[in-house]
């Protein structure tokens, strides 16, 4: 199945709930949350307190983003404040290994993302403790970017490793998703779509239909 995650980033922060409760309306299935610490990219989000206190008012799978130096230093923190879902940089940790494991004891579901320009490769040896892999598809920092073409490629070398080893890995996308462009990553492997400005620029509701449209009927010719 695929699933929409909306990113918190391009919805309204005066109006956080109301936009939640909207996208989780219209079938949204994860609340994608990007969280940037102004080192690890330039620029600075949210972190544990906005995310603890919008627990309360949706039940969207909590996927957090992290686009932070080291970040195995937040995840008790982070499943605290009710991550479901701790995807980490592949760049950004010094031990990656490790920080999946501590991902795992806290009992939330383990995610490594990469940038555009790191191979696929870099995480061959850690695929099999993964649950997803979030492939970026701009530069991680900011909503509103173009979409990179070259990553569909790593979609797609990612989805045959995946099937070649026998696993379910979960394969997300993130920047520069438009209803104009998901075809190209789903039909490259990908099952797990980020949208921000997309989704919640004009009619939100609307947009997450729109794309569960396209994935039902992508869905559709795969069978
Ligand atoms: C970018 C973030 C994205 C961003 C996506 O660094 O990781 O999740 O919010 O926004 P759009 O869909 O507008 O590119
Ligand atoms: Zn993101």
């Amino acid at each position: 199945m695929t699933i929409l995650a909306p990113s918190l980033l391009g919805a309204d922060f005066r109006n956080l709930e109301r936009d939640i409760k909207t996208v989780e309306e219209a079938g949204a299935g994860y609340l994608h949350l990007d969280v940037m610490d102004g080192a690890f990219v330039p620029s600075i989000s949210f972190g544990m307190p906005v995310i603890a206190s919008l627990r309360g008012c949706t039940n969207l799978l909590f996927d957090v983003h992290m686009m932070v130096e080291e970040p195995v230093r937040y995840v008790k923190d982070l499943r605290d404040a009710g991550a479901d879902l701790i995807c980490v940089h592949a760049e950004a940790c010094r031990h990656l290994d490790s920080a999946i494991a501590q991902i795992r004891q806290t009992g939330a579901k383990a995610a490594v993302a990469l940038n555009p320009a790191t191979p696929v490769s870099a995480i061959d040896l850690v695929l099999p403790q993964v649950d997803m892999v979030l492939i970026m598809s701009v530069n991680p920092g900011f909503g509103g970017q173009k979409f990179i073409p070259y990553t569909v490629e790593k979609v797609r070398t990612l989805r045959n490793r995946v099937r070649s080893l026998g696993l379910s890995t979960d394969i997300q996308v993130d920047g520069g998703i438009t209803p104009d462009n998901v075809e190209e990553v789903l039909d490259a492997g990908a099952n797990v779509i980020v949208a921000g400005s997309s989704v919640f620029r004009g009619d939100a509701g609307a947009n997450v239909k729109k794309f569960l449209e396209i994935f039902e009927r992508a869905g559709k010719q795969d069978s």
